[in-house]
């Protein structure tokens, strides 16, 4: 009998996936569920064939050099990569794949209800009420911005993007906009009510919400930074689910502190876990800790897709999500 492939799983998965995968594989778990270091991850890749790692694992060139290396695949849990070094990766003849598609409604959900927190300032009234400092109703009470009618306008227009104009659309009557590096097909658009916008400066400044969903990684470093805040309308709303490089957080805590523009609603960080202290007590931003995937649904459909990719890999087969 040959012997099962040994992988190694960086956090805790749900349970129902890791017992699925120790059914087909000689499974390594991280019991601890502490983010590993490099050393620990060069430990791993000499002794797995495959490893399963997420945002919080810094994949980068002297983990994939490590000695010995046994690892051949590098199945991720998650549908951004920007943690991983793929140039190095295949160079070193090292395949990569992700989880897309299975997080894609989750993830607009979370950009929803963001947006929604924001414009309508639920976190400001929960703390009120918590805190004992609410004195009842009032007409001028913690008044917000309605969506009906406004622009949003949608900076990279992937799959988790195109679900957030649909149901922004669809629910709240927005007019939708966006910008990417290529014009997506006449189709999307038109299923999407999306009209493209072929720059960033305008997009910004024409928009009432902006929402980021473009991936990470040194092309869209701070693209959102103090000038492109400053060219936003001042009852304007920036929201980002897609991954804390792409916004300045310093000039954004300056611009949310000076009501440069109405608020914020954040679910990623430049260095998470850390948050930049000057956003932690602003009243007009909204931060959560990223949870843009967080159901226990699409944990389990993100799993079960890294496993597909693991046997089809180990199967001989062409991976499901080829990243490289
Ligand atoms: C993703 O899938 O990219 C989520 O942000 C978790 O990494």
């Amino acid at each position: 009998m040959t012997a099962r492939p040994r992988i190694v799983l960086t956090r805790r998965w749900t349970a129902e996936v890791e017992r699925y995968l120790a059914e087909r594989f000689e499974v390594t778990l991280n019991e601890a569920d502490v983010p590993m270091g490099a050393d620990a991850l060069c430990r791993a890749m000499s002794q797995h064939d495959a490893i399963c790692p997420t945002v919080t694992d810094r994949i980068d060139r002297q983990v994939l050099s490590a000695p010995d290396r046994r690892v051949k695949l590098i199945g991720n849990f998650g549908v951004g990569f920007n943690h991983i070094d793929v140039d190095t990766a295949r160079e070193l003849g090292i395949r990569v794949s992700n989880t897309p598609d299975v997080l894609t409604e989750a993830t607009a959900d979370l950009a929803i209800l963001l947006l929604l927190m924001v414009t309508r300032r639920a976190g400001e009234g929960e703390r009120e009420l918590r805190g004992g400092r609410w004195i009842g109703w009032r007409p001028t009470h913690l008044m917000g911005q309605s969506l009906e009618g406004k622009r949003l306008g949608l900076i990279g227009f992937g799959r988790i993007a195109q679900a957030t104009a649909r149901k922004a659309h669809a629910a709240f009557g927005m007019r939708i906009a966006y910008n990417s590096r290529r014009r997506v097909a006449h189709a999307i658009e038109a299923e999407c009510k999306a009209e493209f916008i072929d720059s960033v400066d305008e997009l910004v400044a024409t928009c009432d919400v902006v929402s980021l969903h473009c991936p990470g990684g040194a092309a869209t470093h701070h693209l959102i930074d103090a000038e492109r805040l400053r060219r936003m309308p001042r009852h304007a709303v920036l929201i980002n689910t897609a991954r804390g490089s792409v916004v300045d957080e310093a000039a954004l805590a300056a611009a949310l502190a000076e009501r440069r523009i109405a608020g914020a609603g954040l679910d990623v960080y430049e260095e998470e876990p850390k948050v930049h202290p000057g956003l932690m007590n602003l009243d007009n931003a909204v931060l959560l800790p990223h949870l843009g995937s967080a159901t226990q649904e699409t944990r389990t459909a993100m799993g079960m897709r890294v496993a597909e990719n693991l046997e089809a890999f180990f199967g001989g087969k062409p991976l499901r999500d080829p990243v490289v």
